[in-house]
């Protein structure tokens, strides 16, 4: 039911008033003065205030101020007896919706009601409707916050995963991928990569032997010299990862990458024997980051070679077999910056990736 609240000195005008709009069904309340009438205000949930403006103590202009500061959607009519325009221009001017001018007549009073009622009811609404609308788009987002955490887990394991089959086929290479994608990942870093192209080297790392999977465990962890058959069989490994991860929905870089990674930089690599710029940028991080680790690491056919002998490989060879900016990146790392190459930490991002 819409709540009048009749404000004015006059007490047979607020009688009078009051009762022609109960009889329309209206909740009616009145008020003697500004002050009673701010006190109703706080109290009951008035829709529509009709107020004289001539009265003692706080006017009706004073008291209009006071509703817009505090209640901007209810619906003002003033009335007066001075039936200026100045007057009607004024109270509009401070917030009022209609004007009515004394002596008021029924009509007259019931048509302005009207109307201001129909106002609150559509102005209640939109704000309902806002209100409803705001709280909606905070739960989409919530929500799609928690799936984009659920689906960032979901393939962070799922790579995981992929990571480590590989890696049991081969135990002398555990941790092989996620050291080479961590360190291919501060390599990125140091050369300013961006933090996606950062994401898709770090990915391509984890899993850029892949590959292998295809091949024969007794070839892989073969301690022996290994046939000019077997070596061919292993160096598939780039190709069969490419043509793995080109039918996943990864970023297609993550591919290529993986493919080029047994490429060098004078073109004497496998499997397509690609030179200089021919070679991606991630890939020539992740050349590195792969040969670093593999000498600093145990292997059937040969112990440890440690990470000077690592950087010492990379530095004679830079700018013949590796690129001499992500050359000096990684040694960088090693001998200024404390790293130390570790798989403690699997970390991927795919809301990151090029083709979001
Ligand atoms: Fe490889
Ligand atoms: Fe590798």
């Amino acid at each position: 039911m819409t709540k009048v609240l009749i404000v004015d000195d006059e007490k047979s005008l607020r009688i009078t008033l009051g009762e022609f709009l109960r009889k329309e069904g209206y909740w009616v309340i009145t008020a003697s003065d500004s002050e009673e009438a701010l006190l109703i205000l706080h109290a009951e949930n008035i829709d529509i205030v009709i107020t004289d403006i001539i009265m003692p103590k706080i006017s009706g202009i004073e008291l209009l101020k006071k509703i817009r500061e505090n209640f901007e959607m209810i619906q003002i009519i003033v009335m007066t007896g001075e039936p200026t325009v100045d007057t009607a221009i004024f109270a509009v001017r401070h917030g009022a919706n209609e004007y009515l001018t004394k002596p008021i007549d029924k009509d007259s009073l019931i048509k302005a009601v009207g109307h201001a009622a129909k106002i609150k009811q559509m102005t209640d609404r939109q704000k309902d409707l806002e209100k409803e609308n705001l709280e909606y788009q905070k739960n989409l987002e919530k929500l799609v916050a928690q799936r984009t955490d659920s689906l960032q887990k979901t393939l962070q394991s799922v790579v995981h995963l992929i990571s480590s089959v590989v890696e049991l086929r081969d135990p002398y290479t555990a941790g092989h991928q996620t050291r080479v994608g961590n360190l291919a990942a501060e390599i990125a870093r140091g050369i300013d990569f961006d933090d996606n192209s950062i994401n898709l080297t770090r990915i391509a790392g984890y899993l850029h032997d892949v590959g292998k999977i295809v091949i024969p465990t007794e070839i892989l962890s073969k301690p022996g010299k290994l046939s000019k058959l077997e070596i061919e069989m292993i160096k598939e490994h780039s190709f069969q990862g490419y043509t793995m991860l080109s039918q996943v929905a990864f970023p297609c870089e993550i591919a290529e990458t993986i493919y080029q990674h047994h490429e060098r930089l004078d073109g004497s690599g496998y499997p397509q024997g690609l030179k200089g710029n021919e070679i991606s940028d991630e890939a020539n991080i992740l050349v590195i980051a792969d040969v670093v680790e593999a000498m600093m690491s145990h292997r059937p056919y040969r112990p440890a070679l440690g990470i000077d002998a690592a950087l010492y490989e990379i530095e004679r060879n830079s700018g013949i077999l590796y690129k001499p900016e992500m050359v000096n990146a990684c040694v960088d790392l090693f001998r200024n910056k404390g790293y130390a190459i570790d798989d403690n930490v699997f970390e991927i991002n795919f809301s990151l990736s090029k083709n979001d």
